[in-house]
């Protein structure tokens, strides 16, 4: 599943970028860079509440790095990395080159480019181990898992995204830069969906079996949006209000044999139609309409197979829901699905969804996970703040 929050292009102006927007007409402001043609002078306010990137609308390229802190980073290093990588975070997204950098115009058009941090279990363990959320470890086992290929972990994530790959890989690579002092690269992971201006705006995405895949996800404006993804006080864990936690499944999709399943085969391993994502108990009433489950057909057969995913994937707690936030990924070897998704708690939250997937869901036959990551994602910070500065009071 993907994510498809729905929404505009948040302006360069807004000191809280994150916050959702629903004009996807509204016109987008441009950064004060020399060349303000087309979205690529685009910026993004990293500023707010929330770190940007979450809920901000899609962009077309998601490089997820993960990295290992190196055995000398303390809580002293931890502080001068994270206040590094806070300085570089506000001149990247604003479309300035951060200090030092060695090529300023591809810092210039930053189409979109936010920079999202979060830490994993180790990071916080070596600042103060009574600091760690009990989520904040690998998750548990499902059985259908094959992890153990390298992208599992990690103890530093940055989520790098934007609408071009060039912004993308000047980011990363100024980052790095000074994070390499720090930490080494444990994984890199980059996915992708439809280039910005090549669907209509506000579609969901597809993924790689072809399904429109995003559609039934929590949005920004939904009233229960704030208690299902960001951690509140009553968690225990002052430094994390505003943040969220993370995870990363990698997902391989066995599209050679997916290929020979038939239409009508392929449209009820999910339980709607490839053509519009339409539930299948409503074929014709387009995405959005609800599915209803209790449908039957002729034969008095549930018209949404009991095994379907998304009959399996949907929560009867409310409070269950997670944010998807997917995108495909393909090496050339490898095709699937980067699996990202943001919640309060995974272990109520992803878990039980996961179980129920493990278990029974028509789809295992063509997906296989072969890599997991939990990361706390650090709450946003205003401008004169320094990201992830309560974790270190
Ligand atoms: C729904 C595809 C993995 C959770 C869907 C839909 C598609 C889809 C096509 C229907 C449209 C929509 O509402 O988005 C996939 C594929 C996967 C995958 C291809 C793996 C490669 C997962 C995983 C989870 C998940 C790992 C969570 C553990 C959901 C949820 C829904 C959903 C919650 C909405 C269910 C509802 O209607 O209430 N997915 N998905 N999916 N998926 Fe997945």
């Amino acid at each position: 599943g993907a994510g498809g929050v729905a929404g505009g292009y948040a302006l360069a102006e807004r000191d809280r970028a994150n916050e959702p927007r629903f004009d996807p007409e509204a016109e987008p402001a441009l950064t004060p860079s020399a060349d303000r043609e087309g979205f690529g002078g685009e910026a993004l306010s990293c500023h707010g509440d929330h770190q940007a990137g979450i809920v901000t609308v899609p962009a077309t390229h998601v490089r997820h790095i993960a990295y290992t802190l190196r055995p000398e980073t303390d809580r002293a290093a931890i502080a001068r990395m994270l206040r590094l990588l806070t300085g570089d975070i506000e001149a990247l997204t604003a479309g300035v080159a951060p200090l030092a950098d060695p090529e300023p115009e591809l810092a210039e058009r930053p189409a979109r480019l936010t920079v999202t941090l979060g830490v994993g279990a180790e990071l916080v363990d070596r600042v103060d181990p009574a600091k760690r959320p009990a989520w904040l470890a690998p998750l548990p086992a499902f059985t259908l898992d094959q992890l153990g290929n390298g992208f599992d972990g990690g103890d530093l994530l940055l989520i790098v995204q934007a609408d071009d790959q060039l912004p993308v890989a000047h980011a990363a690579r100024m980052l790095h830069r000074d994070l390499d002092r720090f930490a080494e690269v444990a994984w890199v992971q980059e996915g992708f969906r439809q280039a910005r201006g090549a669907e209509a705006k506000g579609a969901t995405m597809r993924n790689l079996m072809g399904q429109v895949d995003g559609t039934v996800n929590p949005a920004p404006d939904d009233a229960d949006f704030d208690s299902l993804v960001w951690v509140d006080s009553a968690a225990g864990q002052p430094w994390l209000v505003g943040g969220s936690a993370f995870v990363l499944r990698r997902i391989r999709m066995e599209l050679d044999t997916w290929d020979r399943v038939d239409r009508p085969g392929r449209e009820q391993t999910i339980g709607r139609t490839l053509a519009d994502g339409a539930a299948l108990s409503n074929p014709h009433g387009g995405e959005n309409a609800p599915a209803d489950f209790d449908a039957k057909n002729a034969l008095g057969l549930p018209i949404i197979s009991s095994a379907a995913h998304i009959r399996r994937a949907t929560s009867q707690d409310p409070s269950e829901r997670i944010v998807r936030r997917a995108v495909n990924y393909d090496t050339g070897h490898e095709a699937g699905l980067l699996f990202g998704c943001y919640q309060r708690d995974p272990l109520r939250q992803f878990v039980p969804i996961q179980r129920r997937l493990d278990e029974a869901d028509l789809l295992n036959e063509w997906v296989t996970h072969t890599g997991s990551a939990v990361f706390a994602v650090l709450p946003g910070f205003r401008s004169g703040e320094t990201l992830g500065a309560a974790l270190l009071a």
